[in-house]
């Protein structure tokens, strides 16, 4: 029998100490929770995402009366990221959150499992790693990849 390790590195660092693209990618994360829909959850998440075009897509959850009819920021951004730019390559997303209290989320919160498939799917198509920032009052999280999120995906068929 053998072992093997999937290890995933996590970059901490505080906005201040990012660069000026990361910080912009931050920034329209953090305007698009702003946009979210979310009379039910009141949970506001913004996610953004920088194209190799240079456009950065945003988007926000947006809720429906029948609960699994709704969809997360990630999957909104991704699917309208791609539907108006199909050319484009993601290079970078963002994530950010306001809790219950509309106070940004002091740590980061991380893509649902549904979110992360769906993002996977533009890290094939791009054929480079995707960054993932995460954004968190106090703390801002970085992941070199999609992959890293989702260790072992179904990718391959
Ligand atoms: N949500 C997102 O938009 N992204 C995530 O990464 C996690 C959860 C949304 C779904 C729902 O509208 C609300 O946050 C509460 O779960």
């Amino acid at each position: 029998m053998t072992q093997k390790e999937i290890i995933t590195s996590i970059g901490v660092y505080k906005y201040d100490e990012l660069d000026c693209g990361e910080r912009a990618v931050v920034d329209e994360a953090r305007k698009a929770t702003f946009r979210a829909y979310a009379p039910y959850s009141k949970f506001c998440v913004g996610a953004a995402i920088l194209l190799d075009n240079g456009e950065i897509i945003t988007g926000s959850n947006q809720e429906n009366v029948a609960y699994p009819s709704g969809t997360c920021a990630e999957r909104t951004a991704c699917f309208y990221a791609h539907a108006q730019f199909p050319d484009a390559q993601f290079k970078t997303i963002a994530i950010a959150a306001r809790n219950t209290s509309g106070e940004e989320v002091a740590k980061p919160i991380s893509p649902c499992g549904s979110c992360r498939q769906a993002l996977l799917e533009y890290e094939m198509l791009a054929k480079n790693d995707i960054k993932v920032i995460l954004v968190g009052r106090d703390e801002i999280y970085t992941l070199k990849s999609i992959k890293s999120l989702l260790p072992l995906a179904f990718s391959e068929f």
